[in-house]
């Protein structure tokens, strides 16, 4: 039987005004019926309902990975799991973007499939941290994610007190002001300390970022 879509009237409030709202987003993945992330997704905006309601968050940390690396998964535990089963387990793995965020279709249309088969089919395009960040997998279907994007050439960025996640502009691929090969400084510097981001090491956290010129747009 179809789980029914929880009552949402806080979050309903989020989508009466002018802006597109993330609220919207989430329902539709929540009634995407033919896609086994729905019920995840159902539970997801129940909580976040609750959570409003309450005024009380309710996701803990904890340790989940990937064999072979300290870091690159941020875990997420619902501590109302009895109420919201399907998305008590809701981690986002960070996963490097190319260089300069240079993408095709092909690729992002791999990634989106990746995610709908293993995930909560949320992703953010890209997150602060730089990070494509695919949010919501199971303990289980982290390694299985992470399997297979890797087996397109993707790999985990950083979290934690770690060697982070590199940027740089769009750059010389475009740009006229562009001083130098940023995409490639990016790519030797990263691949130099890669290491440092997959198996921490460092006291706290480092980043590097790559502007072609002094505008650093
Ligand atoms: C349990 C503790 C923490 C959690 C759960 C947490 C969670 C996160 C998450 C999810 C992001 C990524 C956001 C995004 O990409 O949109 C992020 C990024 C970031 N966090 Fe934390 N964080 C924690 C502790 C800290 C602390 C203690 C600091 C600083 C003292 C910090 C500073 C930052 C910074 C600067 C970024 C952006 C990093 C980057 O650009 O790569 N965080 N954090
Ligand atoms: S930082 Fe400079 S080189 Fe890079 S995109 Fe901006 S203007 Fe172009």
């Amino acid at each position: 039987m179809t789980k029914k879509m929880p009552q949402t009237k806080m979050l309903d409030e989020l989508e009466s005004g002018p802006w597109p709202s993330f609220v919207t987003g989430l329902k539709r993945l929540a009634q995407d019926e033919d896609q086994q992330y729905a019920p995840m997704m159902k539970d997801l905006v129940g909580q976040l309902e609750e959570s409003y309601e309450t005024k009380t968050g309710y996701w803990k940390g904890g340790t989940v990975g990937v064999y072979g690396y300290g870091g690159g998964v941020i875990p997420r535990f619902s501590l109302i799991a009895d109420q919201y089963p399907e998305s008590s387990e809701f981690h986002t793995l960070r996963v490097q973007p190319p260089a300069g965020m240079h993408y095709d279709t092909k690729t992002l249309r791999k990634l989106c499939d990746i995610w709908a088969e293993t995930g909560s089919g949320l992703i953010a395009l890209h997150g602060q941290s730089g990070d494509i960040m695919f949010q919501g997998a199971s303990t289980e279907n982290v390694q299985v994610a992470f399997d297979k994007l890797n087996e397109i050439g993707f790999d985990l960025g950083g979290a934690g007190a770690a060697v982070r996640t590199s940027m740089s502009c769009v750059g010389h691929a475009r740009c006229e002001q562009s001083c130098y090969d940023e995409a490639r400084a990016q790519r030797e510097m990263i691949n130099n300390f890669l290491d440092e981001m997959h198996r921490p090491g460092l006291p706290y956290k480092f980043k590097f970022k790559f502007s072609g010129c002094p505008n650093d747009c």
